[in-house]
């Protein structure tokens, strides 16, 4: 495969809104030598980057870069809530992002699953910007033109999928745990009104799921590495194995009041929900009078290749809740919690709410967004895109067969399980210009904007495949270190 280093010649596309600390560390146009002076006195690892340099498009900054010295001025005052690699994102076009060293790196990541319509879309910069001179936050208390516009629109836009036949109404948020947690206190209260002795309140969720990070979101994530700093959680979870069909009935009971589920889990692992799984889930559900909640905040939004990803499921599966998130902004926060009638009922004024969730910056931009990723043509595409993703994987697949053991998912939420830890290939497809993440044990994530194009698919799975060969074949001249942290959740560790 022939090593593409073309990459690094391309000049940076700074605008006028680069914070001035950038102006001052950016290296116009970047050359090798530039980043293997070393700032100090002690010369021995000079050897190594140079020899780093000659080989790699995108070597990550070194210890005594311009790189390093931004962000290590600047480490000291952020929580360390994040393992992060060494390089700086400044910009974002297309499918394409630069660091403030000019690094050009073909993003396979999204921003995990949000940049649908890839970095800065034009419209949608527009859009801020008149919509910013015109009405950015009012609360509430007010109407205002756009909360209403995007509810209607995604009621609308559900049900002429083919998606959620119930759908009815939505509550606007920030962000996908929060539309969880909403959730969670919709289902609470739709089991109170059913049984007003507060027995029907808990909350089945399933094994290596992500629903979020706020403590009702936390708790329908049964990970003890995450959970168990927090404890306890909130009283009333119940967590059953993904999948497990036979297990469905004792597991849900006439005390639950909901059943909340990815239809594929997407930090977990890439997980596909079965269709008998989820038809188990409605069924028993409907049973004991349970709401069933579809998280699709990591794999909705026409990811999948449909809308929402359960419209591949029978109608008979369809849930009563429906949560959004992650593309829904395409990088600008929102979230939304869309609700059947019989839920809505439930929920009166003075029961949930939000200062910010649903201002007319964040939902005439979703409005946007959403008509945008509701299009036939880009659905199609993405459909049409994975055959061009699998076909790769498969190849490479043919070629180590005991290091690739299966592919998962659909449309662009794509899992590649390897036999060993992928963090290594994610810091050697960094260093020739790829962005990858991963997810569960040994998964590589490929979720790249679902605008790709075809070309640049194959251009990231021609770095996949280089980055495999330095690591499964050891042929670089260094051992390649792994990337840790590049994946929301850790993997279960019960
Ligand atoms: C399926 C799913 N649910 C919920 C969340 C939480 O969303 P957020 O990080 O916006 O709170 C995520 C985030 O990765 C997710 O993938």
């Amino acid at each position: 495969m022939a090593p593409r280093y073309a990459s690094t010649q391309l000049k940076a596309v700074f605008n006028n809104n680069t914070p001035q600390s950038l102006v001052r560390t950016r290296i116009p146009i970047r050359h090798a030598s530039a980043v293997a002076v070393p700032t100090s006195s002690d010369p021995s690892h000079l050897d190594n980057d140079i020899s780093k340099e000659a080989f790699l498009p995108n070597p990550d900054p070194p210890s005594d870069s311009s790189t390093a010295r931004l962000t290590s001025s600047h480490t000291p005052y952020m929580v360390a809530t994040y393992v992060r690699p060494p390089p700086v994102m400044a910009k974002g076009l297309g499918s394409y992002l630069w660091d403030i060293e000019n690094r050009r790196y073909l993003d396979f990541t999204a921003g995990i699953a949000v940049n649908a319509l890839g970095h800065c879309d034009a419209e949608m910069s527009k859009l801020i910007a008149q919509q910013s001179k015109t009405l950015i936050h009012t609360s509430n208390l007010y109407h205002n033109p756009w909360t209403g516009a995007l509810s209607s629109l995604l009621v609308k836009n559900t049900v002429a999928s083919g998606a959620m036949r119930e759908a009815s109404k939505v509550f606007v948020c920030n962000s996908g745990s929060e539309a969880n947690e909403a959730a969670i206190k919709f289902c609470r209260k739709v089991g109170r009104v059913r049984t007003p002795n507060g027995q029907q309140h808990e909350i089945v969720s399933f094994h290596n799921s992500f629903h979020g990070r706020t403590m009702g979101s936390l708790s329908a994530t049964p990970n003890p590495k995450y959970q168990t700093p927090f404890s306890p959680m909130v009283p009333g979870f119940r967590y059953g194995t993904f999948n497990d069909v036979a297990a469905v009935h004792d597991l849900v009971t006439p005390n639950t009041c909901s059943v909340i589920v990815e239809p594929i889990q997407g930090e977990g692992g890439v997980n596909v929900a079965t269709a008998e799984f989820a038809q188990a889930l409605r069924d028993r559900c409907t049973e004991v009078g349970a709401v069933l909640v579809y998280d699709e905040i990591q794999c909705g939004l026409s990811r999948t290749g449909s809308l929402w990803a359960h419209a591949a499921l029978p109608e008979s599966a369809h849930p009563d809740i429906l949560t959004t998130a992650k593309a829904l902004g395409n990088g600008f926060p929102i979230g939304a919690t869309i609700v059947s009638e019989e839920v809505a009922r439930c929920v009166v004024t003075g029961d949930h709410g939000t200062t910010f969730g649903g201002n007319p910056l964040a939902c005439r931009l979703a409005h946007y967004i959403s008509s945008r990723l509701s299009e036939r043509t880009l659905q199609d595409g993405v459909r049409a895109k994975e055959k061009i993703f699998r076909a790769g994987i498969e190849k490479l697949k043919q070629r180590w067969p005991e290091k690739i053991q299966e592919i998962r998912g659909r449309g662009l939420i794509l899992g590649v399980q390897l036999s060993q830890d992928p963090t290594p290939i994610v810091t050697a497809a960094r260093e020739r210009g790829l962005l990858i993440i991963t997810c569960g044990t040994n998964t590589l994530r490929l979720v790249p904007p679902l605008v790709i194009s075809d070309g640049e698919i194959e251009e990231g799975l021609g770095i996949i495949e280089e980055a495999m060969e330095v690591v499964f074949d050891k042929t670089g001249d260094q051992e390649v270190k792994g990337t840790k942290g590049q994946q929301e959740m850790a993997p279960d560790e019960r």
